[in-house]
């Protein structure tokens, strides 16, 4: 299937206007917030990934597949942007690990063989994909038979939608391409994965941005009330699972098992 880029502008953006820093996970104005998002997608990795041959895909510098490649048996990131490739090599020092490939790819056409996986993982990257179906479908693909898949999607509905388009025009961020939550679940059942757990965050964009007006709501200070635990998980996704508030809410978190 022919992918022009001219429906996605994001190659060019993350190859021109990010130098790689911006994924470093642990930075010295890291938040509790912050950390416990990282804290619950290692874990996730550690769950279904120790001792397996894991994908993932839109790896950018690797800040999540680097935590953990000691713990998989074999680990391949994928994507489209050699700029973030060659962070993540460099980052690596000078011995690139016996287990771990890394492919310059489109998540919408994976450069991997199907039925090959036993964990694909996508974090902080799908809702910049248009037509985000197919990649979906890739990941079923190359997925073994009872292989899971752990990804976030973006929520069209979403006020982070608003302040991220605008942002984008404005400062050249990559481009979004947010879905519907009817839409996101719609894409899971046809591509023959079930769905195991979903989990929703950030009701308020919590990054700054927006118009003035809008600045009470989209204050990245949120995070301090928002991050707050109440009974092990964090309020803000207390409040995004909460119905119609998930209708609303921006990152969904989807843990899938191919059938
Ligand atoms: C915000 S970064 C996240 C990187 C990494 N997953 C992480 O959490 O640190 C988004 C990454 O997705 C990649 N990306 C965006 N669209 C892509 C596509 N269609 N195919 C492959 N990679 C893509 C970008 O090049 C970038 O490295």
């Amino acid at each position: 299937m022919n992918l022009p880029d001219q429906d996605n502008p994001n190659r060019e953006i993350y190859n021109t206007a990010y130098s790689g820093g911006e994924m470093s996970l642990f930075t010295p104005e890291i938040l509790t917030y912050d950390r416990e998002m990282i804290r619950l997608r290692l874990e996730l990795l550690r769950r279904f990934g120790s001792g397996k041959i894991v994908l993932d895909l839109c790896c950018g510098t690797g800040s999540y597949l680097r935590q953990e490649w000691g713990q998989f048996l074999n680990a391949v990131g994928v994507d489209f942007s050699r700029k973030m490739l060659e962070v993540f090599k460099r980052e690596l020092g000078e011995e690139m690990p016996s287990n771990l490939l890394l492919l310059e790819g489109d998540a919408r056409r994976v450069p991997v063989r199907s039925r090959t996986m036993n964990l694909v993982f996508s974090f902080t990257s799908l809702y910049y994909v248009p037509r985000v179906s197919l990649a979906v479908a890739e990941i079923s693909r190359v997925l073994k038979p009872g292989g899971v898949a752990v990804f976030e999607l973006g929520n069209q509905w979403s006020l982070n939608t608003y302040v991220s388009e605008r942002a984008h025009r404005r400062q050249g961020i990559a481009k979004p391409f947010h879905v519907s939550c009817p839409a996101m679940v719609r894409m899971i059942q046809e591509a023959n994965l079930d769905l195991i757990e979903h989990r929703a965050f950030q009701l308020l964009p919590m990054w700054g941005g927006g118009p003035f007006w809008l600045r009470p709501l989209t204050d990245w200070r949120w995070k301090w009330l928002l991050g707050l635990k109440v009974g092990g998980r964090m309020l803000d996704e207390r409040l995004s699972s909460l119905w119609p508030l998930k209708f609303l809410a921006f990152r969904h978190l989807f843990v899938c098992q191919k059938q």
